[in-house]
């Protein structure tokens, strides 16, 4: 069943070519899930099941790679280009040179360590970060979250590429763009900065102490280079990643041998064309040296292979002038400088708007309007102002723009609280907070009420049938068959999604409320944790702060959310139109509860922090030295003086298996 599994992930997350369906495949899944918990003494860390890994107490262990990662020099043109490329030549000798030629993604290298398992296949042992290059930091917990990394590799398939069962593979972990828009819609939800682009992102995840987080975050891993005993793959570039592959790796299909600079231009523009398209960000291109004795030949910089190149994409930019600063309001009130440009195409688009973030933002770029702007949009889509020009050709604008002390649309006053850069309208019933909230509760991800976009709300506010959520629960259909471009099918089925909209569940519906600092995850675990909307409305700040990443600031917002009467009443009244507010609860572990483990030596699979994790997450605790009041002791291979103290006091000694079937439910069997 693992095998099969792991067949589907990689059909799955590698090839992105399924065979079974979402469903099916969460069965296989929960069947597997089942018997290993029927039979906890065949779970090992490998199988598919245990993605979601053990938990890295305190901070990240320092290893030394096995060589030197290194580094790529840089080209930014085609004229530079080509003298590496006659360099290449002149250096090779008399046979013609063959690249490779790859994207460059825009994410961290990491190398990853396979050794032997006994049935003469390989298994992940240790995933590093490139670190400074020379030592980096073993992320294997995170590591094992990513779905497109293999954890075991057969026999056969060792056998059939001719490579021994040790190796080590490195390549680059990327964060999706998907997984990046997500990521920051939380963070702004929860009130935290965005994080800047998906490489900070990326690496930021790798270094999170929680692997569940980082399960969560979606990372995906590209291989690209395979070492033997701290060698290179002597087969040459081609074949390492053919051979990648064939080992159930994501490699990237965007590859090309090619054999002139000509064909490396081609390469070249085929990638910018695809480069918006990709779901993932690339900041250039690399040239490699297919042959590994040419490879040889070449040799190495201190700080760069001689026989590699980066060529790095440009950051497409534009000149224009900012004509006006508009201002918009979003569903919490607050307010968004957007610059009106006089349109201008860069990198295949038009740009007529860039966003200036907030008032301190533009006093920074020290922008006045009329002023000429250098507009960049980089592998990202939302276009950015980066700096003003200030030349003889480009006259300055005259005046600072005003940072408005009312909002743009209901004219109340604005406020900035202390310690933060945002400025904020005060009036609870502002209509652009009251639209903005019902796109907010209809969008994809909330609420999810197709249909239910920009011009219908425009038109439901503006003949008075809506003044809140709750009022779409009330609608009815010769209201909405009187709207612009509305007939009877359109009517029906946006009946039918309000309708079903009632069945999305407490989480959906906390996220919904638009309540400050609530994003997707928190919205999860509070309904998990609390059940129901009336256990959460009861609870005090101190029972929400035991949720999993709630804290003061999140408890404090969560407990003034349900302190006005007004959102009070609608809660009632969503609740009065069928509105479903609960959640399946989890069920908090009390197994252990109670017991105090004390580990000892090295466990057959689990690591020290999984098996702490796992006894903690079934309700025990764990302590470092043995005394009268420790329960069990879980004694690996080489455990020392605590076993002798455990036999001492006449405690309970458990291995492995003995750990793992208590855990699953079982009476203990010393
Ligand atoms: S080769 C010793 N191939 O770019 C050779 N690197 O600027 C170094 N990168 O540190 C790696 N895509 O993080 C290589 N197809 C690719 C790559 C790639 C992205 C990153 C990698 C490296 C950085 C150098």
């Amino acid at each position: 069943m693992r095998a099969e599994l792991r067949r589907h992930e990689h059909l799955y997350y590698v090839l992105d070519a399924p065979e079974i369906s979402d469903t099916a495949y969460d069965a296989l899944m929960n069947e597997l899930k089942q018997l290993e918990a029927a039979h906890p003494e065949l779970l090992t860390p490998d199988s598919p099941t245990q993605r979601v890994g053990g938990k890295p107490a305190e901070g990240f262990r320092k290893v030394a790679h096995s060589r030197p990662m290194l580094s790529l020099d840089n080209v930014y043109s085609a004229e530079e280009l080509a003298a590496w490329e006659a360099r290449c030549r002149e250096l090779a000798g008399p046979l013609p040179v063959e690249y490779m030629a790859e994207l460059k993604m825009d994410g961290l290298s990491v190398a990853l360590r396979f050794e032997p398992t006994t049935d003469g296949g390989s298994k992940l042992t240790t995933g590093i970060t490139r670190g400074d290059g020379q030592t980096g930091e073993d992320v294997t917990s995170n590591i094992r979250t990513i779905r497109s990394v293999p954890l075991t590799i057969p026999a056969e398939k060792l056998k059939a590429a001719s490579l021994p069962p040790a190796f080590e593979v490195r390549g680059e972990a990327v964060m999706p763009e998907a997984a990046f828009l997500r990521l920051n819609e939380e963070r702004e939800s929860e009130g935290l900065a965005p994080a800047v682009n998906p490489r900070n992102a990326a690496a930021g995840t790798l270094r999170t102490l929680e692997p569940s987080i980082v399960a969560n975050r979606r990372l995906d891993f590209y291989a690209y280079f395979l070492l033997v005993e701290g060698e290179y793959w002597p087969q040459g570039q081609r074949t390492t990643l053919d051979t990648l592959a064939a080992l159930g790796f994501r490699v990237n299909a965007h590859r090309k041998l090619v054999a002139s600079v000509d064909e490396m231009t081609r390469f070249i523009d085929a990638a910018e064309a695809a480069r918006s398209t990709l779901g993932y960000e690339i900041d250039g291109v690399v040239f490699k040296v297919d042959a590994h004795s040419t490879q040889q030949r070449l040799g190495y910089t201190g700080r760069a292979p001689r026989w590699a190149i980066a060529y790095k994409f440009t950051a497409k930019s534009g000149i224009t002038q900012v004509n006006a600063i508009t201002v918009q309001v979003g569903r919490t009130g607050k307010l968004t400088p957007v610059a009106e440009l006089t349109p201008v195409f860069i990198g295949g688009t038009t740009v007529s708007r860039a966003t200036l973030h907030n008032a301190d933002f533009i006093e920074r770029l020290g922008l006045k309007l009329g002023d000429t702007v250098k507009v960049e949009r980089g592998g990202d889509v939302i276009p950015k102002v980066v700096e003003v020009i200030e030349d003889a050709e480009h006259p300055r604008g005259a005046f600072y723009f005003t940072f408005p002390t009312e909002c743009p649309e209901c004219h109340s006053a604005v406020v900035r609280a202390e310690g933060e850069v945002d400025f904020r309208c005060v009036n609870a019933d502002c209509p652009a907070k009251l639209r903005e909230s019902l796109l907010h509760f209809a969008s994809r991800g909330v609420m999810n009420i197709e249909g239910l976009g920009e011009a219908v709300v425009q038109q439901l506010l503006e003949r008075g049938l809506v003044h809140s959520v709750a009022d779409l629960y009330s609608l009815k259909k010769e209201d909405l068959i009187a709207l612009d471009r509305f007939a009877e099918k359109s009517t029906d089925a946006l009946l039918e999604e309000i309708e079903l909209s009632k069945k999305a569940g407490l989480a959906r519906v906390l996220m919904g409320l638009g309540i400050r600092f609530v994003g997707e995850r928190t919205a999860e675990l509070l309904a998990e944790e609390f059940g129901s909307i009336d256990a959460l409305r009861a609870a005090t700040a101190e029972e929400l702060e035991r949720v999993e990443e709630v804290g003061p600031r999140i408890s404090q917002a969560i407990c003034e959310f349900f302190a006005q009467p007004a959102n009070q009443a609608l809660i009632e009244t969503l609740i009065a139109d069928g509105v479903e507010m609960t959640a399946e609860k989890k069920q908090r572990s009390t197994q252990l509860a109670g017991m105090m483990f004390v580990l000892t030596g090295t466990l057959p699979t689990l690591t020290r922090d999984e098996a702490k994790a796992r006894i903690e997450a079934a309700g025990g605790k764990t302590a470092s030295s043995v005394s009268k009041k420790t329960s069990y002791v879980v004694a690996g291979e080489e455990a020392g003086s605590k076993l002798d103290k455990a036999r001492e006091l006449k405690l309970p000694v458990l291995d492995e298996a003995g750990l793992l079937a208590l855990l699953a439910g079982a009476p203990a069997t010393q």
